[in-house]
């Protein structure tokens, strides 16, 4: 009830649709700090979502929850990856690289796009303040979307709100572009919502 009135009687949230084309070479950029990468633990919690943070770490468990929730239950082909930091083994960054194929309820409760079998979707990244801005989220970026392209995909994803601009930033160093825009609005304290996807003006200069 509170998130409800919180969202007021009208509101409208853009996000930009970026996408890379794995098929096309590309040099992943490099963090300031040795990384790898590898599965999400539970135990990673509380180095990502530091309790000092309380507001932000709770709305991710919360997400975190129900995604592997939805992962068990099979409505959801998402795979949750973290990054370490190699020097101390910290967990520094987590995202989701969700594949086609989930369930047409989780589709428009996400508003989030259909996805050909060729395409795969980057979610969610999010990396500590402690470690941001030395390029995590780009190279692990870079690296997500090189797994994707081992499970099969072509193209890679992602959606992210206009006015994020360390984000946006981001994705254009791990090589994705703008290709669509997505407009989401909701009437009457969340009672009703809508979701528009549109095709953008490629951006990109051999589009
Ligand atoms: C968006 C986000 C994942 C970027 O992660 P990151 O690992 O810091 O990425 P980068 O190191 O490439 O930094 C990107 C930009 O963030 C900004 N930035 C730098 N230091 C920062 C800091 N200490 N705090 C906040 N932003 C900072 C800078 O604008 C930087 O760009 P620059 O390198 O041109 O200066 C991170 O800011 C974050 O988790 N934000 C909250 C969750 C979120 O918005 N997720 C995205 C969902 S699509």
């Amino acid at each position: 009830m509170r998130r409800r009135i919180k969202e007021g009687f009208h509101g409208r949230q853009v996000s930009i649709g970026v996408r890379r084309d794995l098929s096309e070479p590309f040099t992943a950029p490099s963090a300031r700090v040795p990384l790898a990468v590898r599965p999400f633990r539970t135990a990673d919690l509380p180095a990502l979502f530091p309790l000092t943070d309380a507001e932000i770490g709770a709305q991710e468990r919360e997400d975190i929850a129900w995604r592997l929730e939805m992962v068990e239950r099979g409505a959801f082909s998402s795979r949750c990856f973290v990054a370490v930091d190699e020097r101390s083994d910290t967990p520094c960054h987590i995202q989701w690289l969700t594949e086609a194929g989930y369930s047409e309820v989780i589709r428009r409760a996400g508003a989030l796009p259909t996805l050909g079998r060729e395409e795969a979707m980057l979610e969610n990244a999010y990396t500590p303040s402690a470690y941001r801005g030395l390029g995590i989220m780009p190279a692990v970026t870079a690296l997500l979307a090189e797994r994707a392209a081992v499970l099969g995909a072509r193209h890679v994803v992602a959606l992210i709100d206009e006015g994020n601009v360390p984000s946006l930033k981001g994705a254009r160093r791990a090589g994705f572009w703008p290709y669509m825009v997505r407009v989401r609005e909701q009437y009457c304290y969340g009672l009703i919502r809508s979701a528009r996807f549109m095709p953008m003006q490629a951006a990109k200069p051999s589009d």
